[in-house]
């Protein structure tokens, strides 16, 4: 404590009540004493704002719908790209009959090939460059696409099925093993049609002289 009279006054006391006041709190330990003094409103002011603020954050953050998270917001949106999807899907499906995908699209060429190049990055690994589901001797997971059998129905539309969604479900698979959506690839609508046209094209035996009903629909 000094003596220069510019220094206010320190006074002993439990705490500072007044503003400017300056208390040495009446404790001591170790020889370690406190001062007191009253905090300047503004500080008080922003401390007491900073309180109200966690409380009210709390409450909307946590108990209400209001405040919506990044995962929420990512979520929300994957839905509403897969309804817009599916939507796209059936539309596409409404138009594509097996008399459409044997008639048209298998005998367009440029359809074909482009579902020749999308079976190359997407589909050899387990049915083979040559749709017999080998690697030269070496037998691949996935079932031959060129032996006249097609285990979840030969129409067109059952292939594109199959390609679009894999083994249904509750499918025993081939050998166990069943076959994921699309092989696994991303591919849009347009892309299944076109690998359907490739194996219609590929396998011309078993579509020639197909004959269909109203709705287009093969009749076996
Ligand atoms: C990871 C391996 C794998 C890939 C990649 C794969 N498949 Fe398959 N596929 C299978 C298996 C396994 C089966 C047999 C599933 C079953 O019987 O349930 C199968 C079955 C099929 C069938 C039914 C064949 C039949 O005789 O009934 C078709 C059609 C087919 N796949 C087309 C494709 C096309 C087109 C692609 C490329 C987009 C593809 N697959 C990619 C593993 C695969």
């Amino acid at each position: 404590m000094s003596d220069d009279p510019s220094e206010p006054e320190v006074k002993r006391g439990a705490f500072a009540k007044k503003k400017g006041e300056v208390i040495l709190r009446e404790h001591e330990y170790d020889g370690i004493q406190e001062f007191d003094q009253k905090l300047p409103n503004w500080w008080l002011f922003t401390f007491y704002i900073a309180i109200v603020w966690f409380v009210a954050y709390w409450v909307i953050y946590y108990h209400t719908d209001a405040y919506r998270t990044d995962s929420q917001k990512i979520t929300e949106m994957m839905e509403t790209i897969q309804t817009e999807k599916k939507a796209a899907l059936a539309e596409a499906l409404a138009s594509l009959t097996d008399k459409a995908l044997i008639e048209e699209w298998a005998t367009d060429p440029a359809k074909v090939s482009a579902g020749e190049t999308t079976y190359m990055q997407t589909c050899t690994a387990c049915h083979g460059t040559g749709l017999d589901a080998k690697m030269g001797d070496i037998p691949l997971s996935g079932r031959p696409l060129n032996d006249g059998e097609w285990h979840y129905g030969k129409a067109p539309t059952e292939i594109f099925k199959m390609i679009n969604n894999g083994t249904p479900e509750g499918g025993a698979g081939y050998n166990g093993v069943p076959m994921i959506a699309k092989g696994g690839g991303m591919l849009t609508t347009q892309q299944v049609a076109e690998l359907t046209a490739f194996l219609i094209a590929k396998n011309p035996d078993d579509f020639a002289g197909a004959t269909f009903d109203d709705q287009g629909m093969l009749i076996e």
